[in-house]
């Protein structure tokens, strides 16, 4: 194991310490939870070990934390059969149920054994299996006795080690005194924090799409997805609670001893646990946890009581179907019932509209709930939410509250079905409801509840490409009423923004020079930074090098649209409602008022700066272009064009009756291109 300083110049040692670096800080925030270093300089370490690994493939090893991404999607989940069975337990929904249980334990044994309080993850149950260390198999539970392997999607859970032992111990520089067994399975649940899922639904409620009914359930789908990439994005996380096998020294002897051992062998372990000496320390963890489950930053559906001692849980033994040794106390779903005051229409960062509804306040699972959210008319409809009703709330995922159902007996008379509004309550224009989609939008590209957003896409560095101007200046600026849309962003000035805070006179002539250099993007850069949603970043280029000019575009009818690859009659028909629409029109000439350039000059925009840092040699006369439009072409992608071909040339680009460059470039082993290899790196479709 590589023990270099940070200096190492050797790929291989820097690597290894990165690989251990990554590791030691994985474990400090995932595990841990006391981070010593920040998400940026995370990423920075990462990003080194990304380069390193695609200089020097030989250099990627399974375990490494690049390795966590997920590889690609297989085509099954294949089955694996637990030896040992995974169990599932007795429910009790009261503390009496609990208490005769723990009777029945104290009459089996002759005494009142030691019992070990934890909470219940509500997650998926998961076997993970290291072998000399290293994590070799996770599967899920399946019926107990054969589960599928998910191993690619458990490596993706940065909570979860993809080593233990000697080699992770170098790593935290610490030295354990856990042995690590051969053989070591563990049992746990896979779960999704509240926050991946709070920020999950967030995004799929702006996209229009349905929501996920609770973070379990996400769990549960993220981890059986046959792609791992997928699963990566869902950030779950993990707790184990049990050793199933433990081949080796040093076995623990009792489930408080399992949970600290595993804890120390750097597995995540929920801290939230007792070990109570009888059933009123028992009834009183379940008291505690009632109300501050709700605080944690995952979901608990109650808690989890086990004989302590193994000896005794073996002396205990099963049922046909439950362990006599352990129990699930369940606390009930929380309900609260209360009245809707209002039905608000609230428009989302990119036109979505979305009912609210508004409450008189209401205690629920640990905070005051005002409001809730009716998500699309399909979901207000089913629900037949009305103001004045009297409505039972949960919270899904134990955070966000929902309406479940109308309590019909309460209804005052008169109330009226909540219809959606025709016109945008942010800015008073026709809403629409897209070709195959739930929700009704608002498409007006200078609504104010969306020109944050719209703006921040304009600018972005794949659209127009404007430096300087991030998320907290748009904000500020429309605040002070200098923005309101994408067009007015050509009519600032320096005088207006020198004085703002945070700016002065630098920031303010750099913006705006950034501002008047994007006049010149060029077609290409301009549709996609419309932000029409049919027109993503190639359907752009595409669209832009067919037509060359935004005029030709819109007068273009669904048949000249299609005849571009990639666009089928679906897309055009958006495109072409999208040149109908009053609005986009009046933005369209203020932005061609402003001196945007409409038109694309074929070899510009197009390319990006797909060429940067590469230098050519150009020889013999190419079959399209002109020498001089050759280097405009490559220059304008970032590269450069050089007379003479030396070691450092990326290529000779070699046309017709090519000279000694290309005689010169083959001794030096310089790749040699024709006009279609440079095409292909400008990014210019064939
Ligand atoms: S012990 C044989 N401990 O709850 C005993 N289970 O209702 C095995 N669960 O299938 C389970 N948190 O998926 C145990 N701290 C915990 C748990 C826990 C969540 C799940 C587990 C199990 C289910 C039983």
């Amino acid at each position: 194991m590589a023990k270099s300083g940070p200096k190492a110049k050797d790929p291989e040692a820097r690597a290894a310490e990165l690989r251990e670096e990554i590791d030691r800080h994985a474990r400090l925030y995932y595990v841990e939870d006391r981070p010593e270093i920040t998400d940026a300089e995370y990423d920075v370490l990462f990003r080194e070990l990304i380069a390193l690994e695609e200089a020097h493939p030989e250099l990627v090893t399974p375990d490494s934390p690049t390795q966590r991404v997920g590889g690609t999607p297989v085509g099954e989940l294949p089955a694996v059969r637990h030896e040992i069975p995974l169990l599932s337990l007795e429910n009790a929904y009261s503390p009496e149920e609990l208490k005769a249980w723990a009777d029945r334990v104290v009459d089996r044994l002759g005494r009142t054994p030691a019992f070990v309080c934890e909470l219940k993850i509500d997650g998926l149950s998961v076997s993970l299996t290291y072998k000399a260390g290293v994590l070799v198999r996770a599967a899920t539970r399946g019926d107990g006795t054969t589960g599928e392997d998910v191993t690619p999607n458990v490596k993706t859970i940065h909570a979860v080690p993809m080593k233990i032992g000697a080699a992770a111990d170098a790593a935290r520089k610490i030295s354990s005194k856990v042995k690590i067994p051969a053989v070591l399975e563990v049992r746990g649940e896979v779960y999704m924090p509240k926050k991946s899922f709070v920020a999950l639904n967030a995004i799929r409620e702006e996209a229009g799409e349905p929501l996920f009914a609770n973070p379990r359930n996400v769990a549960a789908g993220s981890l059986r997805l046959l792609d791992a990439k997928i699963t990566a994005s869902r950030r779950l996380s993990a707790f184990l609670y049990s050793v199933a096998r433990w081949e080796g020294a040093g076995e623990p002897q009792t489930q408080t001893e399992a949970l600290s051992t595993l804890e120390e062998i750097g597995l995540p372990v929920n801290p939230h646990r007792l070990l109570a000496r009888g059933v009123d320390e028992i009834l009183e963890f379940l008291d505690t946890w009632r109300t501050k489950r709700h605080d944690l930053p995952f979901e608990t559906d109650g808690v989890v009581v086990k004989v302590d001692a193994l000896a005794d849980q073996k002396r205990l033994g099963q049922t046909a179907k439950f362990p006599r040794w352990a129990i699930a106390y369940k606390y009930p779903p929380e309900e609260a019932a209360t009245v809707v005051t209002g039905i608000v229409v609230q428009v989302g960062r990119t036109g979505v509209l979305t009912p609210v509804a508004e409450f008189t306040p209401v205690f629920l699972a640990g905070s005051t709930v005002r409001r809730a959210t009716l998500h699309n008319m399909e979901d207000l409809a089913r629900k037949d939410v009305r103001v004045g009703d009297t409505v039972a709330v949960e919270k899904a995922g134990d955070v966000i509250p929902k309406v479940t159902r109308v309590l019909l007996q309460k209804r005052p008379k008169g109330a009226k079905p909540f219809s959606m509004p025709k016109r945008c309550p942010a800015c008073g224009e026709q809403v629409v409801q897209l070709e195959g989609e739930v929700a009704v939008r608002c498409v007006n590209p200078g609504c104010p509840a969306q020109a944050a957003e719209r703006i921040r896409h304009f600018v972005s560095r794949r659209a127009m490409d404007v430096e300087g101007l991030g998320d907290e200046r748009i904000e500020q600026l429309l605040g002070a009423g200098l923005l309101e849309d994408i067009a007015s962003l050509y009519a600032l000035t320096r005088d207006q923004l020198a004085p703002l805070e945070r700016w002065g006179e630098k920031s303010a002539a750099n913006v705006i020079a950034e501002i008047e250099r994007s006049r010149d993007a060029g077609l290409a850069r301009l549709l996609f930074g419309l932000g029409i949603r049919q027109v993503g970043e190639k359907t752009a280029k595409l669209l832009a090098r067919r037509f060359l000019s935004l005029e030709a575009l819109e007068a273009a009818d669904e048949q000249a649209l299609t005849s571009v690859p990639e666009i089928g009659p679906e897309t055009a028909r958006g495109i072409i409602e999208w040149f109908a629409r009053r609005p986009n029109r009046a933005l369209l000439s203020k932005l061609r008022a402003a001196g945007v350039r409409m038109t694309e000059s074929p070899a510009a925009s197009e390319a990006g700066r797909s060429l940067s840092g590469g230098v050519f040699v150009l020889t013999g006369t190419l079959p399209r272009r002109s020498r001089d439009e050759a280097t405009a072409a490559i220059e304008s992608a970032g590269g450069k064009v050089s007379g003479s071909v030396s070691k450092k040339t990326t290529a000779v680009i070699a046309g017709e009756e090519p000279g000694s460059k290309l005689d010169k470039a083959k001794s030096l082993d310089v790749a040699v291109w024709t006009e279609d290899d440079l095409d292909r790196a400008l990014g210019v479709p064939s």
